[in-house]
């Protein structure tokens, strides 16, 4: 097997060293750290990567900044990212949100300006991971191309055409210019840059190495055009799979190298439609692991073993379950998974995503629907829940255990333990002699409980443990990381089976905590020490100290809580899982809390200690402080404590304020489809003519004129054709795109004639509807209206699948005169710079404003009855205000809650837009999800809201929704959403819209 090949092959390169040096640490230092020849501060070798000489294991997760358009909510995300233990996070950048048309480039307008995100990440102390693409991926309409690139103007994309190398250059250029003033090399946090996405293309045959040489041109375009501009840091690259060998200086010499090439991987499937799961890697099993280590070895020796991403959840097809699938993606998979990389030797990765957001107006690709929550740690609503936590518990522990960023693997499998059902993955720290056990089940889909004991290799010789009548468990899809010769300040810990969570030293004297689940036993070892006593006995039972192997065994079994050992005066913590999840090692001091939902972060100034974070429910607050402290704030507020006997304070921490939300009543409605009626005008500035009769598309039209929306500059959402006839014609037939989940409808000369209402899996539907039930004018114009959604561009190859009309046939007829489009207002020339390219769609109400706070609707019909209905088959537009007057000094998230009242039609869309922000797409023909976070500062908390709804009703049966909303969770928090009411990001309407009708 490749694994023991590579096995032998490490430690033969130890004795290598040790033979040529006279100390273990020489020797680690003479492996050759390699750099970019640009800057000598990022450094990495086989091991991990390294900066400013220290090793890091770098724990990062990824976000996009434009699925959650509020700039001082990105703060929000960071501190949980960093309260959990990350060292980094990784963002892509989206050229099309920064990029509305060909000629404009926006890096500053609300959240288009990405200069915070550089700026938090120095002050928490994160590391940057940047991923500016221009290809990213992502779920996002196009993979982040602008949509103007999808015409065939620009050729293929993602190759070297001199168009589309035009194209991406400006933006490129900014992305890099940025990012090159926050650069770890001059004291910020950039740590490197990933050039394009999944780009596994360097080879046209990988096997004999033939050279794809328009792929490699591409990359060292993009790589010249980042060194040009000020990139310093490593240039990285994230291959799809484990089969491309794509840009790794290992592999071959062959043009576009990287500095660092990574390795993606997505165990459990990218998608929680597990039906679409046999890809990348074969067929799906529940819980089945990946074995990376043999490719890093055999692949990429002299790198260390990255994982730009990382699985952190699935995102959610339509249809999907609401929510996405919490179950395989959920606590259990993180705490596996995470660990089973670690047992691979990995020293980096970042989680895709840590958190996924709001796929809001037209973001998303049509693979994905409005929620990309992507069962992410922290949730699209921002709360965190047993997933964030359970990842804490590693994080924080891949942060203390600073002797896992340089270790070999020295063997795997079951002869290291007792149960033939349980193997362990041995790594070793070459210099210090650490020892991490990672221990799985052998079949790692299997979730049984199983006991064992471990055999250790300790500097106090072999042992089998725990060897005091306690057993190690693995019970459920759990793995467990048994530490040998980890050190802690300057103690060290001989061995122990329950997993260190964290340490910290106070006053000189280390405070450890271990946790094992409840009803468990635990077994450690500290060495050189004489004398244990038990200070706190909360979870803990049958607790034993014996003297051996030169220091003091302590067993115990854990039942609920936090207990207290005191051993040698070093304090160690004993957690259950719950107590653990509630455990927090602030940054950038030396204290320990436990209780709180969240601890953000805390501050030592003399005596006084500055807590910060988030309380839902009443709670007892414990610290472990210097000393030297006397008073507590929490969230500014002085609390009062009480020392306990072994030296930790004590306070409490009154719950959350209980929040009730205004109904939300006084609609007022409006009929939003004039252009249905043959007698519209529409000769205003809104409507192009669609006359194109050739296109660079590689789709072939197979009907003139061309009637792909983008060719005209409408990208996004629904889109309104009115075709001319004239005489007599007795149906039409018309083949629409617009992605899964799309759907459409038709009318003629105002009378409805029929609809595709979409499905999960269709991205196109050709129809031939019958004139045998509407009015054919035989002495004036007929118009055909069709109106189309589009559920986004497609990725990779798809981009440039056509959105519109393919084919459009009259039946016994002389055929179309012209065709008259409209879609978003002022089309690409970014009319609101604010909420950006995505935000609007073409209807007529959207066109003149009506979603924005700021427009009079007084005139309006008074909605009367709960629900918001339409009659017969058209598009009806709601409006109403509502005043938010909640509390400050908390954190406070809502959803909208849509749904169709009972034995209503489900053969409508309705788009949901919060003060403009169309923060929803609600197909429920089609799609389960009813619930849409919206975010403070989209909502204003403290003023008045605009919340409109559009019903586009496909069917004569009308259409009805109901509109509700609720509070997710109200936390006292140091996060006031009452301020995040920035009016800027909110602007309001004016009468320059009018000109769209
Ligand atoms: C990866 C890709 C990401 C995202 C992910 C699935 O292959 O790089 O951008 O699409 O899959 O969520």
């Amino acid at each position: 097997m490749a694994g023991l090949r590579r096995i032998l092959h490490s430690l033969w390169i130890s004795l290598f060293f040790l033979c040529l040096s006279s100390t273990a640490e020489d020797s680690v230092t003479q492996w050759p750290l390699h750099n970019d020849g640009y800057n000598k501060v990022v450094e990495w070798d086989h091991y991990s990567f390294q900066i400013d000489t220290q090793r890091i294991f770098v724990f990062s997760g990824e976000f996009h900044y434009w699925r959650i358009p509020v700039p001082d909510l990105w703060r929000d995300i960071l501190e949980k990212v960093k309260a959990a233990g990350f060292t980094a996070f990784s963002f892509y950048s989206n050229w099309a949100y920064h990029a509305p048309n060909n000629e404009t480039l926006d890096f500053s307008t609300g959240a288009h300006d990405i200069t915070p995100l550089f700026e938090l990440a120095k002050e928490l102390g994160l590391y940057i991971i940047v991923r500016p693409g221009p290809y990213i991926n992502a779920e996002t309409t196009a993979g982040g191309f602008p949509l103007w690139l999808t015409t065939g103007d620009y050729g293929s994309l993602r190759n070297n055409d001199t168009r589309y190398t035009n194209a991406w250059k400006p933006y490129f250029t900014e992305m890099s210019k940025i990012t090159s003033r926050y650069q770890v090399t001059d004291g910020e946090n950039a740590i490197c840059y990933q050039i394009e996405n999944e780009y596994g293309d360097q080879w046209i045959s990988t096997t004999d190495k033939t050279p794809n040489e328009t792929a490699i041109s591409y990359m060292e375009l993009l790589e010249e055009n980042a060194r040009q501009n000020g990139i310093r840091i490593p240039l990285t690259s994230n291959d799809p799979n484990m089969n491309s060998h794509s840009w790794g200086s290992d592999f071959s010499n062959e043009g576009g190298n990287v500095d660092i090439a990574g390795v993606d991987s997505y165990p459990s499937c990218w998608t929680c439609d597990l039906s679409v799961c046999d890809s990348t890697n074969g067929a799906y099993v529940a819980y089945q692991v990946v074995d990376y280590y043999d490719y890093f070895q055999d692949y990429q020796p002299t790198l260390p073993e990255f994982m730009p991403e990382f699985q952190g959840g699935s995102y959610n097809p339509w249809g999907g379950p609401e929510g996405g699938c919490p179950d395989d993606t959920g606590a259990d998979f993180a705490n596996l998974f995470y660990r089973w990389n670690i047992g691979q030797r990995v020293t980096a990765m970042s989680l895709y995503m840590i958190f996924g957001g709001t796929n809001w107006g037209g973001i998303a690709a049509p693979v994905t629907a409005s929620s990309y929550d992507y069962s992410s740690p922290i949730s699209e609503d921002r709360s965190i829940g047993s997933k964030y936590y359970e990842t804490k518990l590693l994080a924080l522990f891949t942060r203390s255990a600073k002797d896992l960023t340089m270790t070999d693997l020295i063997g795997n499998g079951t002869q290291y333990t007792d149960n033939s059902a349980v193997r362990a993955y041995e790594l070793r720290n070459p210099s210090t002699n650490a020892g991490f056990y990672a221990t799985f089940h052998v079949n790692t889909s299997s979730g049984t409980n199983e006991a064992f004991h471990l055999k250790v290799d300790t500097s106090a010789g072999s042992l089998t443990v725990p060897s005091h009548g306690g057993v190690l468990r693995l019970n459920g899809h759990q793995s467990k990381i048994v530490v040998t010769d980890f050190t802690f300040g300057s103690a060290k810990l001989l061995y122990s089976t329950a997993e260190v969570l964290t340490f910290s030293i106070l006053d000189g004297v280390p405070t450890l905590a271990l946790w094992v689940p409840t009803g468990e036993s635990g077994e450690f070892n500290i060495h050189g020490a004489k004398k244990g006593s038990i200070k706190s006995c909360q979870g803990c039972s049958k607790v034993k100290f014996i003297k051996e192997h030169g220091g003091l065994t302590a067993t115990f079994t854990q039942s609920y809580g936090m207990s207290v050992l005191e051993i040698d005066g070093i304090r160690v913590l004993l957690l259950d899982r719950t107590y653990a999840y509630e455990f927090w090692a602030p940054a950038l001091t030396t204290i320990l809390v436990q209780g709180p939902y969240l601890v953000r972060g805390a501050s030592l100034s003399g005596s006084k200690l500055a807590v910060t974070g988030d309380i839902v429910n009443s709670t007892t607050l414990e610290i472990f402080a210097p000393k030297a402290v006397k008073s507590v704030t929490w969230n500014g507020k002085e609390i009062s404590t009480r020392q306990t006997e072994y030296g930790s304070l004590k306070g409490s921490l009154s719950s959350s304020k209980s929040i009730t939300l205004p109904k939300l009543t006084s609609w007022k409605s409006k009929d939003s489809l004039p252009e249905r009626f043959a007698d519209y005008d529409d000769s205003g500035i809104a409507w192009v003519d669609a006359d194109h009769m050739t296109t660079l598309n590689p789709r072939t039209p197979t009907t003139l004129p061309v009637l792909y929306a983008d060719e005209y500059g409408f990208h996004n959402g629904i889109r309104l054709w009115r075709g001319y006839f004239n005489g007599s014609a007795s149906a039409v037939n018309l083949n629409v795109q617009g992605g899964t989940a799309f759907g459409w409808t038709a009318w003629l000369n105002g009378e409805h004639l029929g609809s595709f209402y979409g499905n999960d899996s269709a991205e196109q539907a050709s129809l031939t509807l019958p004139f045998t039930n509407v009015t054919v004018h035989t002495t004036k114009s007929n118009v055909l209206l069709v109106v189309h959604d589009d559920t986004g561009h497609d990725e990779t190859t798809g981009a440039l699948n056509p959105r519109g009309i393919l084919d459009a046939t009259l039946t016994d007829s002389t055929g179309f005169t012209h065709w008259r489009l409209a879609g978003t207002a002022g089309g690409e020339s970014n009319l609101d710079p604010v909420r950006g390219v995505y935000n609007e769609d073409g209807l007529y109400g959207e066109r003149v404003g009506w979603h924005l706070p700021g427009y009079k609707e007084s005139s309006w019909t008074s909605v009367k009855g709960s629900a918001l209905s339409v009659s017969g088959a058209t598009v009806g537009f709601f409006r109403t205000t509502v005043s938010l007057d909640l509390p400050s000094d908390h954190d406070i998230s809502i959803s909208f809650v849509l749904g169709t009242p009972s034995s209503s039609a489900l053969t409508y869309r309705a788009q949901l837009f919060v003060n403009g922000y169309q923060y929803g797409r609600f197909n429920p023909y089609i799609g389960n999800q009813v619930e849409f976070p919206v975010p403070p500062g989209v909502l204003d908390y403290s003023g008045e809201n605009t919340i409109a709804v559009a019903v586009w009703a496909q069917s004569k049966e009308g259409g009805s929704i109901s509109v509700d909303w609720k509070v997710n969770y109200a936390a006292g928090s140091s996060l006031n959403t009452r301020q995040i009411n920035e009016a800027s990001l909110r602007p309001v309407w004016t009468e320059k819209r009018l000109k769209y009708v």
